[in-house]
């Protein structure tokens, strides 16, 4: 009974040993990490926004905002596509003509990422430029199944007023050509301060 106690006490002791040791090494400063306020940044309350826009890829005609930089020997050959790598810069309007109001661009890569279904890894960036939201970004990565009717893509982070932005994208092909132009309606839930 008695070494049992002993043995309890001991493991108590190292116990506190460790969770002191730990605590210790969280706060001490290292030089180059610190907690701060929120404050400091200018933080108040987080703020849910939604966002409505056309997306428009157009990757035939006179003015093309997707271009395909690269391919796998394969890929002509793939049902899916699959390692074909497109840049684009693609125009952002507030309606689904390509002369209603511009709201920014989406730049980045569509990596045809599939060997099962038409469906791109998504890396690109929401860049604004008008209004409030003129200057700042969200950035998007995810999965782009094209041919199914909502597809659900993270918003990974941001910058400007979209610091610290979380959310998501919901992207619905509104219209698609036969030479494959196509017109995306995006709408966007995200939290940011
Ligand atoms: C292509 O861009 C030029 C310059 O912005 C513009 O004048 C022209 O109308 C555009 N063509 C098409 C087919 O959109
Ligand atoms: C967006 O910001 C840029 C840089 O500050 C400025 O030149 C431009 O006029 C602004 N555009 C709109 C539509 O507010």
């Amino acid at each position: 009974m008695a070494k049992i106690k002993t043995l309890t006490f001991l493991f108590i002791l190292f116990t506190i040993f460790s969770i002191s040791t730990l605590t210790t090494t969280a706060t001490k400063n290292h030089g180059f990490a610190r907690a701060i306020s929120p404050a400091k940044l200018g933080i108040k309350a987080e703020k849910l926004s939604h966002l409505h826009f056309y997306f428009h890829d157009i990757i035939s005609g006179k003015n093309v905002t997707a271009v395909r930089v690269a391919e796998a020997p394969g890929t002509k050959t793939s049902p899916t596509r699959f390692g074909a790598v497109n840049v684009i810069d693609d125009p952002l309007t507030i309606k689904p003509e390509l002369s209603s109001e511009r709201v920014g661009s989406a730049q980045g890569i569509l990596a045809a990422a599939s060997q099962s279904e038409f469906a791109f890894a998504t890396t690109f960036n929401f860049v604004f430029t008008s209004g409030q939201f003129n200057g700042s970004t969200l950035s998007v990565l995810g999965h782009n199944s094209v041919f199914s009717n909502i597809r659900e893509l993270p918003i990974v982070g941001g910058t400007g007023v979209f610091r610290f932005a979380r959310g998501y994208a919901l992207a619905h092909t509104y219209s698609r050509e036969n030479n494959g132009n196509a017109v995306v309606e995006y709408n966007v839930y995200v939290f940011h301060y």
